[in-house]
């Protein structure tokens, strides 16, 4: 096995495969710039989240991908939150026993209206804009 074969093979090679990395780069970025917003809890206006049957009563769903979290504190009544932990920015991860959850360091928020249950955060849950119709949330 020789190392000069090797090498002098690669450089093309390689520098192909870089090119077509930032090309595919570039094609990501492009899509994503005219998509979603991005920051702190994309999602557009009008984005389906999920079907109404996801958001248990007395419990919510986290739609990660939107950054957001509805929730269903009493029968029919929902409410949407940003998913985005105002303590340092972790998604929240969980909703279980009335509160909306972040696994980082341990905040939790009511999911009756986003406020501070336990700390570090001091914040609460920006809420979100949501919209039921028939068995689909969508952002509003
Ligand atoms: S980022 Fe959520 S508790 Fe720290």
């Amino acid at each position: 096995m020789s190392d000069e074969a090797g090498p002098l093979g690669r450089p093309t090679t390689r520098r192909s495969v870089v090119a077509a990395g930032a090309a595919g780069l570039t094609g990501l970025l492009g899509a994503c710039g005219s998509g979603s917003g991005g920051g702190e809890g994309g999602g557009e206006p009008g984005e389906r989240l999920g079907s109404a049957s996801q958001v248990p009563e007395g419990g919510g769903t986290v739609f990660g991908e939107q950054g957001v979290v509805v929730t269903q504190p009493a029968a029919g009544e929902y409410r949407g939150f940003s998913a985005i932990c105002p303590h340092q920015g972790c998604t929240v991860s969980d909703v279980r026993d009335g509160t909306i959850d972040c696994l980082c360091h341990g905040s939790k928020f009511a999911i009756e209206d986003g406020s501070v249950v336990r700390g570090p955060a001091t914040e609460p849950l920006p809420p979100r804009e949501i919209a039921v119709s028939g068995d689909t949330v969508r952002l509003a």
